[in-house]
């Protein structure tokens, strides 16, 4: 290990909450494209894009360009004033999504807090008195209070104590105990839910169970509100993976992905729901500056775009025959799930261990929900790129697989 290396490891301990615990041993100090250059200019595949947040890939040429022209002009007022990138990436936003408004925020958790207070305010209007909301078991919300009371999964809440009420979990693509639990539950003023279950280790949705959960929710008076902070801009193969199932949710909630880096969210909901957020409600400093709005039109200009999500399914699909491949020659590759450039790869044990591996051979991938390998590359992602880091990745799959089988048949 270089000295510089061992110097950032150090004082990493040193300066810094240890919260993500051991960081993984390497400094990235520069992408382009498809790739990610350390400290010591050693170039690695990206097939994580930072958890799908680098949608367009590194230095993207118009998303460079759009930036560099906004911070050469302005890079924050306040939400006091009018600001005309806030509103052109909304109306990009609905022209996408469906026709709507927006609240723009800094983060995931940030975007889910919006939609758990508009559901709440929203369910409690006119003496209704609703303010449960439903969610479901494997989700991820975020980590501020209600986002992460929202999250159904104990190890997220473990020492956090107590939590903020109002929070029902429901079994994931169940569609009986969703019955159940919406007959025998009171004062439901939402149901939340991932289409993709991303850190719940990429758990999809069925049609038929998500058509259920409408049709009760629209029955009932029931909001919707659909996360796709992983799922959205264009990482599905459309723009929402909310369109691969032909609904369209009260509440949207966005992030990662949206700005291509620079830290956005947004909250996005049916009109009607403006009124329940008037003045004074709620609201956030940075939350879409012209900065952070520049970069998501930028991005959402690209993702409207027909060829850009060809290209997702042709990558898509080139990962997908990979696996499925890798999945015959070994018994190591119990599943292969997601949709578009959201794939997960579920092992017979803990996958940290080939995420290390794979750095070490100049691939960076990463591992969710304990055993399941995701690949979440940039949308733009180089074919020739995407090549060489599936060679990597299948040559390190199947020599574990000969270990495990090994080790198991003993
Ligand atoms: C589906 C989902 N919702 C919310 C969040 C929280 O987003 P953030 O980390 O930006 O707060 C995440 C983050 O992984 C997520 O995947």
């Amino acid at each position: 290990m270089s000295q510089k290396l061992a110097k950032l490891i150090e004082e990493d301990k040193e300066y810094l909450f240890q919260n993500y615990g051991d960081r993984l041993p390497v400094a990235f100090i520069k992408g382009d494209g498809s790739y990610l250059y350390d400290q010591d200019n050693k170039k690695y595949v990206d097939l994580l894009s930072g958890i799908a947040v680098s949608s367009l890939g590194h230095m993207f040429p118009s998303y460079q360009k759009a930036l560099h022209m906004q911070i050469d002009r302005i890079i924050h007022s306040s939400n006091w004033f009018l600001n005309p990138e806030q509103i052109e990436a909304a109306k990009l936003i609905s022209e996408t999504a469906f026709p709507g408004k927006t609240l723009f925020v800094n983060s995931g958790t940030e975007a889910n807090e919006a939609a758990i207070k508009l559901a709440r305010r929203h369910g409690l209007s006119f003496h209704k008195k609703k303010f449960n909301i439903v969610t479901f078991t494997g989700s991820f919300h975020g980590r501020t209070f209600g986002s992460m009371s929202a999250t159904a999964q104990s190890k997220i809440h473990d020492g956090f104590g107590p939590l903020v009420p109002g929070f029902i979990y429901a079994p994931y693509n169940d569609k009986k105990a969703f019955r159940k639990i919406m007959k025998n539950s009171k004062y439901i003023a939402a149901v939340m839910l991932e289409l993709i279950q991303g850190e719940g280790g990429i758990n999809v949705a069925d049609q038929d169970f998500v058509r259920e959960v409408f049709d009760i929710c629209n029955h009932n008076g029931v909001l919707t509100i659909i996360d796709e902070v992983q799922t959205g801009i264009g990482r599905t193969g459309k723009a929402f993976v909310h369109q691969h199932y032909s609904i369209t949710p009260d509440i949207l909630t966005l992030a990662k992905g949206l700005a291509g880096g620079v830290p956005i969210g947004a909250m996005h909901a049916k009109k009607f729901l403006s009124d329940y957020l008037p003045k004074g409600t709620h609201g956030t400093t940075f939350g879409g500056n012209h900065l952070a709005c520049a970069a998501a039109i930028a991005v959402l200009k690209e993702i409207k775009k027909k060829q850009f999500s060809a290209h997702v399914c042709e990558a898509s699909e080139y990962i997908f025959d990979r696996l499925k491949k890798i999945k015959q020659k070994t018994n190591y590759v119990k599943n292969i799930r997601g949709m578009g450039l959201l794939i997960g790869i579920e092992l017979p044990e803990e996958g940290y261990s080939i995420v290390r591996e794979a750095l070490e051979n100049y691939l960076v991938i990463n591992c969710t929900a304990g055993n399941v390998i995701r690949i979440m590359p940039s949308l733009t992602i180089d074919m020739k790129a995407l090549e060489e880091g599936m060679n990597i990745l299948e040559k390190i799959i199947l020599k574990r697989g000969e270990v495990y089988e090994n080790t198991s048949a003993k």
